[in-house]
């Protein structure tokens, strides 16, 4: 499954390919599970009708414009409200090409408050899809439990994700600064090599 980056400009003058574009929303987070652990940042995905994880969005036309439809979806699988949260050009993160499947990802990133995360959890169980094509979002755990070195995120690591939505959950959390390389490796290495 032989994949390339491309600046976004390149990738839009594929108009031959199919084109998806998805979202990771997240903020800081402040609280403590079980008043001592910090939970450090909430991040967002969500359960597929497929039962894999992924990120909210979907296919897109190059007509309607990468961020249009993306805002498009994402009012229709966790019903944004685009007006004030929508996604911009200046939350591009990465596009990847497929040539073999004739394939174009884009992935965006955006940082709100707390506050927005709640607003977006809450209007998601009235999504025209939730139910339907979205499960419902989840937060990803992104500390690992000291008691076990393998609960929270090594454990989220092993399920099956959509596409390359692993990949770019790695990616944002490095980017972000939400974890560090050496993190992630970690926490890479124990969700492979450690029973769950
Ligand atoms: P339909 O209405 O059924 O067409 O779904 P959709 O438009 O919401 O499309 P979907 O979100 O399933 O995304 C389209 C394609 O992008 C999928 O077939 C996957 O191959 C891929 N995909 C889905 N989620 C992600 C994701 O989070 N990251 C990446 N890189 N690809 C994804
Ligand atoms: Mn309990
Ligand atoms: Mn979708
Ligand atoms: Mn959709
Ligand atoms: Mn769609
Ligand atoms: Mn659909």
């Amino acid at each position: 499954m032989a994949r390339r980056a491309v600046p976004r400009f390149e990738a839009v003058k594929l108009t031959r390919y199919k084109h998806a574009c998805h979202a990771m929303f997240h903020a800081p987070n402040e609280d403590k599970l079980f008043g001592r652990i910090p939970m450090r940042h909430t991040v967002l995905m969500q359960m597929r009708f497929d039962g894999r994880f992924g990120f909210p969005g979907g296919f897109v036309n190059l007509e309607e414009g990468l961020e249009a439809g993306l805002n498009r979806e994402l009012e229709e699988e966790i019903g944004l409200d685009v007006r004030i949260l929508g996604i911009t050009e200046g939350d591009w993160a990465v596009t990847e090409v497929h040539d073999e499947q004739n394939f174009v990802s884009h992935f965006y990133i955006k940082k709100v408050t707390p506050e927005q995360i709640r607003q977006i959890e809450t209007a998601a169980t009235t999504a025209k899809d939730h139910g339907l094509e979205s499960l419902g979002l989840v937060r990803v755990p992104v500390y690992t439990l000291p008691r076990d070195k393998v609960g929270g995120l090594p454990a989220f690591l092993s399920n099956t994700f959509i596409g390359t939505a692993r990949e770019e959950l790695l990616m944002g959390l490095e980017q972000e600064g939400i974890l560090s390389h050496a993190e992630i490796q970690k926490a890479l290495k124990a969700s492979t090599t450690r029973r769950h």
